[in-house]
């Protein structure tokens, strides 16, 4: 295994690319097993998560050639069973459901249990498929899901307890594409991720209006067909590194990223005081610090709300903000693992009922720290470069499931950092 070491203070400077979007290449992968003719998918960042899909997908029967960033697919014959042994390592492969029931008909796919920001429950995935016509059975951990009839469309609204499901409306539309008639999704995720898979569907011949808003209406069609698609850029990569600059920068530019995807991080950044300034196109911005930053109040809430996936990353910012902040997470309510991490270093924090309460401090000290869920591990990463002395984040896969080459980015704007063989965690 590996850890990250960590030698804090050193100023930010210089530019830094974004890489493409893993939430939106996890559905757009999944998706490609809906046609057997080629598919080419760009940019696809190199992080674990995308890999443990693509060699799901090749167990499945596909074949998958990466390369350069790039992905060819090409799923002439499959098979629809997925082992517990590669789910359980990504949630995310529950949304091969949605491909797998389209193109198959039936599938089986292990449930993936929970992790540590939280239950991980899959009933309005299971609700959905239910709705177009599929009878789902749960046997020793596994989702047997079988429609031998075909699919046939039907309105359902997917709201839940905590508001709509990103991968369960993914899933929706991946298996309404092929079902026969109309599927009306009510309470749609609207993430930019949602729309690009929505883009891409289209690209493959799929009838698909409203991705972006509440309601996706989708017409059936016969078969799908090939297609070439770039993946949207990384929006959490980018506002994980928005926040390094605002915490360490002196003028940071952040290239391929989307001002657009990111108004609600960008908006509580500046409220700190921080100066975020894009450029026409809103594919470039420079980050500078405030000189004096001030602390916030900040609910995480579905898109274009406050999204929960850089919630961890600004209570590190926080943590070293002069004032009292507040941080209350809706999405996931016990998404605070980083917390207990940031207060080995010095950090002020007091969590109970989905809410943090941050008591800024002027210095953080180095320490030996452990990642625990992505988001969280990007969090410590952030902490240690503010920090006074070294920070070994132990555990590096975590990371490395979601940002590509971290080590490598944070160097070429100043950082000292290094990826090392962690010789107590073998
Ligand atoms: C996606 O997960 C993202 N993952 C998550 O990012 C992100 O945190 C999450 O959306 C919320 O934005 C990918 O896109 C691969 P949800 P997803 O279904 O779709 C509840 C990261 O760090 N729920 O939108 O699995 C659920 O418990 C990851 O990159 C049900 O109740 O999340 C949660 O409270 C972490 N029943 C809320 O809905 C269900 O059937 C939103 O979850 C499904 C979800």
């Amino acid at each position: 295994m590996e850890k990250l070491v960590v030698h804090g203070g050193y100023k930010l400077k210089g530019t830094v690319n974004i890489s493409g979007s893993k939430n939106a290449s996890l559905p757009i992968l999944a998706a490609s097993l809906l046609t057997d003719e080629s598919v080419f998918i760009r940019r696809v960042p190199d992080v674990s998560d995308t890999n443990f899909m693509v060699q799901i997908m090749g167990q499945l029967g596909a074949s998958v050639e990466r390369f350069s960033g790039n992905v060819r697919v090409e799923a002439k014959n499959l098979h629809s069973q997925a082992t517990y042994e590669q789910v359980r390592k990504m949630r995310a492969s529950i949304c091969l459901m949605g491909p797998l029931m389209a193109r198959m008909k039936q599938c089986v796919i292990p449930l993936p249990g929970g992790c540590v920001i939280g239950d991980r429950p899959v009933d309005l995935h299971i609700k959905a498929i239910q709705a177009l016509g599929a009878t789902v059975n749960i046997d020793k951990g596994n989702l047997i899901i079988s429609a031998p009839n075909g699919l046939t469309g039907a309105t359902i609204d997917l709201r839940g307890d905590h508001g709509p499901t990103v991968l369960g409306t993914d899933n929706l539309m991946m298996a309404a594409v092929l079902a026969k008639g109309t599927t009306v999704i009510e309470s749609a995720a609207a993430e930019p991720e949602v729309v690009d898979l929505a883009d891409f569907l289209i690209k493959m011949g799929a009838k698909i209006e409203g991705a972006g808003t509440r309601r996706i209406v989708i017409e059936g069609v016969e078969k799908l067909h090939g297609c070439t698609h770039t993946v949207i850029p990384d929006r959490i990569e980018a506002g994980t590194f928005m926040v390094a600059a605002a915490m360490m920068g002196e003028g940071v530019t952040l290239r391929r990223i989307c001002e657009e995807h990111m108004l609600s991080i960008t908006e509580l950044l500046r409220q700190c005081g921080h100066t975020i300034t894009f450029n026409d196109k809103g594919d470039t911005a420079v980050v500078e610090s405030a000189q004096t930053a001030k602390p916030a109040e900040l609910t995480t809430a579905p898109y274009p709300g406050y999204p929960t996936d850089m919630q961890a990353q600004m209570t590190a910012l926080l943590a070293i903000t002069e004032g009292i902040s507040v941080v209350k997470e809706t999405i996931f309510p016990q998404r605070f693992m980083h917390c207990s991490e940031l207060k080995r270093m010095g950090a002020n924090i007091k969590v109970a009922n989905g809410t943090a309460v941050i008591t800024g401090v002027n210095q953080l000290s180095g320490a030996p720290v452990m990642a625990s869920d992505l988001r969280a591990s990007a969090a410590l990463v952030l902490a240690a470069l503010k920090a006074e002395g070294t920070t070994e984040i132990h555990r590096l896969y975590h990371i490395d499931r979601g940002y590509e080459l971290i080590d490598e980015k944070l160097l070429s704007i100043g950082a000292n950092v290094e990826r090392l063989v962690d010789e107590e965690e073998q």
